[in-house]
């Protein structure tokens, strides 16, 4: 038996670093499945064309992604993309292209690959609804809309990266709209789904909070 802890949740919510930290604390394999979607947009934006209007060609390249995790590297062929797929550009192409059914069946194989002993935190928007719905646990990690573009906010800044907040919390509602009104796995909280709302936790509390439900 392989346990699965399933993190679902919007975006900038922070169920990545809550997901990995959980993941650490159990010594788990971590699963970021947004990193796939974002890997799709990544390649079908740098082949340019009108690839985003394709879902056929885009699962084809998700299909055929030649990536490998490896520590905090994420190595497409022999570049490390860990970085150039955290942009909003492609976090909003991504978000678009999930909404392809083709795209969506193309990876799950590749996700559920991921299930190895002796065992598995994954963080996404369907990774208790559908791609793990056995999981052992099920989070649904959130926080308000000001909450996340407030700590989106904060995080481009210590990268050096500037932003303003009222465009961050923009995007981040027109993709909270796009990722639950779509019709294949949107994101949705599930009648067999824990809410954890972190607006006024920080990343430890929410860390306990998993483990303590985990150990129950
Ligand atoms: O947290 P953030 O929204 O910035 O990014 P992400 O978790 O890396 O996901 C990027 C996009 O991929 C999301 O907006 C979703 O539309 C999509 N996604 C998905 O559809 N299903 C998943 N399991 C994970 C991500």
């Amino acid at each position: 038996y392989i346990p699965v802890i399933a993190i679902d949740g919007p975006s900038a919510s922070g169920k990545g670093t809550v997901a990995q930290r959980v993941a650490a604390k159990l010594g788990f394999h971590y699963l970021d499945s947004g990193a796939l979607y974002r890997l799709v947009a990544l390649v079908a934006m740098r082949s340019g064309g009108d690839l985003g209007g394709d879902e056929k060609r885009l699962s084809e390249v998700a299909r055929e992604l030649d990536v490998v995790f490896k520590g905090t590297e994420i190595r497409l062929g022999n570049e490390d993309v860990a970085d150039a797929i955290r942009s909003e550009a492609c976090g909003n192409a991504a978000s678009k292209i999930a909404a392809y059914p083709a795209v969506r069946a193309a990876l799950l194989a590749r996700q559920r690959a991921f299930r190895q002993l002796p065992g598995l935190v994954t963080d996404g928007r369907d990774m208790g609804s559908v791609v793990f719905p056995e999981a052992a646990l099920k989070i649904f990690l959130t926080a308000t809309a000001e909450a996340r573009a407030e700590r989106r906010y904060k995080q481009l800044m210590a990268k050096g990266i500037d932003a303003n907040i009222a465009t961050l919390l923009q995007d981040i509602q027109e993709r909270d709209a796009r990722d639950s009104n779509r019709s294949v796995a949107p994101l949705q909280l599930g009648a067999d789904t824990n809410l954890l709302d972190t607006t006024s936790l920080n990343i430890a509390q929410a860390v306990d909070s998993v483990l303590q439900q985990y150990a129950e």
